[in-house]
């Protein structure tokens, strides 16, 4: 019998690419936060025993890092007490969960990719409430699956490639962070992990998933306006300039340097990393079909 999976912030960019590539090994069962909210406890047993799930996969999070700066208690409840209700849930009706989380769990002092097991040590509040959650979902469910992923777009919600875009069709002249470095994760790439991992019982622990490759925000605003020109998606090109983390300053700090080590991923996933830059490229293709819809 096909397993029973529970998308839960199926609202979400990644929680969109999560159902719309739901394959037919299993039976996707997709939860806005409407449907199902992480943060009430009370509501989330009953819920979820109702849909007798094998499998959870929960793409739902508070993801406004700078607002989280401000917004302490909401990104808390979102990012770390959600969590813990949603494992333990899982833990009282015997089903598994795989639980998606940052690379701002680390500070981006690391001179090489970040392993699964590399010691964490975030720099804002949204990375202290991820990392958090981490830590509730491993104490109340041991088999859980902590899949940290990190620069995610797709044609869904807001994003970087999606604000690029719209900057680049208003403007002249961008100034894009080019000494901040990691690697662009597609939504859809990272959705097919999940779906790898919910298929595959006996996995737990921690796993890194992005694109292959690293690059600098620079790096991919120059990418975005050179591929969305070719596809038509942009008629005209802007000045792109490099500029330092501190002449666009944020109100949370960001790490320097994040990319993830994927080979523990790859290998036990059974999946090969395709390149950001052709990902980028499947991706415009797919939000220029949906625009022309
Ligand atoms: N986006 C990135 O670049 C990035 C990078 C690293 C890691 N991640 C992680 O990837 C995962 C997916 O992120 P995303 O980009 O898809 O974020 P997103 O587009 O902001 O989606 C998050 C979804 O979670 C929902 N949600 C928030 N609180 C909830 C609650 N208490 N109960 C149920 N649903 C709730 C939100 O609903 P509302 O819209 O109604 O609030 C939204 O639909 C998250 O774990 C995030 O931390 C994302």
């Amino acid at each position: 019998m096909k397993p029973t999976v529970i998308v839960v912030g199926a609202g979400g960019q990644l929680g969109q690419e999560l159902v719309r590539s739901a394959g037919s090994a299993v039976k996707c069962i997709a939860q806005s936060r409407m449907q199902l909210d992480i943060s009430d406890p009370a509501q989330l047993v009953a819920k979820l025993g109702a849909l007798a799930p094998q499998v959870v996969i929960n793409a739902a999070a508070y993801t406004a890092v700078d607002a989280a700066e401000s917004d302490v208690e909401a990104a808390w409840r979102g990012n770390s007490e959600g969590p813990a209700h949603l494992a333990q849930a899982c833990a009282e009706l015997g089903a598994r969960l795989i639980h998606v989380s940052t690379d701002f769990v680390f500070d981006g002092e690391s001179p090489h990719p970040y392993l699964p097991d590399a010691p964490t040590n975030p720099l804002g509040e949204y990375g202290r409430s991820k990392l958090a959650g981490e830590q509730a979902v491993r104490q109340a469910l041991p088999t859980a699956l902590i899949m940290r992923t990190g620069w995610v777009y797709s044609r869904y919600g807001n994003n970087f490639v999606k604000t690029m875009l719209r900057l680049m069709a208003e403007r002249d002249e961008l100034a894009v962070v080019a000494d901040q470095v990691g690697t662009p994760t597609w939504g859809r790439g990272l959705a097919e992990s999940l779906w790898a991992a919910a298929v595959r019982p006996n996995l737990s622990g921690t796993y890194h998933w992005s694109d292959a490759g690293v690059c600098s925000w620079y790096d991919f605003a120059m990418a975005i306006c050179e591929e969305a020109l070719s596809l038509g998606l942009l008629t005209r090109s802007p000045t792109i300039r490099p500029i330092p983390a501190v002449d666009y300053p944020t109100p949370a700090q960001r790490p320097a340097y994040s990319v993830l080590d994927k080979t523990s991923s790859w290998r036990d996933l059974e999946l090969e990393g395709v390149h950001w830059r052709q990902q980028l490229r499947s991706m415009l293709a797919d939000l220029k079909e949906f625009q022309d819809e």
